[in-house]
């Protein structure tokens, strides 16, 4: 069964290069739409081993097997350049309905185009989804609900969309005590995420060299755990894939650091918390914590739509 789009009054022309455009360009998430037409294809297929990294991590967090996607409505919120949209169509027969607010719907349709029209994409808030209610099968949001105005209510409008025993999985940073803001992500972004994304990209790539050798270096003589998260830089042990060669790993770190230290928004919670507001959202929680990754965990939530 195909999904009812239902698009802004006046909007049935605005289906432009592909892509349903059902927001401006302008919005609080602009420096996604930066980051991941710069680096569309650093997480994707530029390194096989990114591809590898998203695939383990979507079947991880979901606890989904492939097969039983076959047919299925999928919808995907905050997609960026689009690592998880092209896991799902690789590895399944389902149709995804892939939305981001930012231009970061380019590069997604870029990267997978080829999947024809089993992949519908949309330029379009989660606050303003273009779909009749309760129409998906199953529903992800990964990696995005942090950096929006309002979790909760971004989890009600996930919530919104899913059919009687829908399912929707979402994961985000989370607070693991009163030591999470103690880092220089938080003390440094209430100035980085204020500067041009040109000229704060230009500062990580101009100082990444020195950052990977000092964080290096805080691992090898053990004080990794303490020291590193007073860098201003990605937390590389825990997030990157194995193997890459110097050159990748520092494209890799220059995009995870602009990622950290860009975004408008950047809340983090405490699992509990996200899980009560799904079930306030008419959703049963099956699952709430951390699900253990190639490297590091992820907190996520699943609820299934009673
Ligand atoms: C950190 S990126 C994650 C992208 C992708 N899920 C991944 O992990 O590679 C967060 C994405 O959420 C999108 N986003 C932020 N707020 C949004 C909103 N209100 N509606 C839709 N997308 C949003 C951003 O544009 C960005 O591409």
């Amino acid at each position: 069964m195909s999904v009812d789009i239902k698009l802004p009054e006046g909007q049935k022309e605005n289906f432009v290069n592909g892509i349903y455009r059902c927001a401006d360009d302008a919005n609080y998430s602009e420096s996604f739409g930066f980051q991941w037409n710069k680096f569309q294809r650093t997480q994707i297929d530029q390194f096989e081993k990114g591809l590898v990294q998203s695939r383990l991590r979507l079947f991880a967090e979901t606890a989904w097997k492939p097969s039983e996607l076959a047919n299925l409505n999928i919808l995907e919120v905050g997609s960026g350049a689009g690592r998880f949209t092209r896991a799902l169509l690789e590895s399944t027969e389902s149709n995804v309905y892939s939305v981001d607010s930012s231009t970061a719907v380019n590069a997604n349709l870029a990267n997978n185009s080829r999947f024809g029209s089993r992949l519908k994409i949309f330029q379009a808030s989660i606050y303003d989804l273009p779909f009749a209610p309760e129409q998906f099968d199953k529903v992800i949001c990964i990696g995005v609900l942090q950096h929006t105005p309002d979790f909760k209510k971004s989890v009600a409008c996930l919530a919104a969309m899913l059919k009687k025993n829908g399912e929707l999985v979402i994961d985000f940073y989370p607070v693991t005590g009163w030591w999470t803001k103690i880092h220089a992500k938080y003390i440094l972004r209430p100035i980085t995420r204020r500067m041009s994304h040109a000229r704060l990209l230009a500062i990580i790539e101009a100082n990444a060299g020195w950052l990977i050798k000092t964080y290096f270096f805080f691992e090898r003589i053990g004080l990794g755990r303490i020291l590193n998260r007073f860098l201003p830089i990605c937390d590389i042990k825990n997030t990157l894939p194995e193997g890459l060669s110097y050159e990748e790993l520092k494209e890799w770190v220059v995009l995870d650091t602009f990622d950290m230290f860009s975004p408008r928004y950047d809340q983090p919670q405490k699992p509990e918390v996200v899980r009560k507001w799904a079930e306030e959202s008419g959703l049963e929680a099956s699952f709430c914590g951390y699900v253990p990754l190639e490297k590091g965990s992820a907190a996520v939530v699943r609820a299934i739509k009673k």
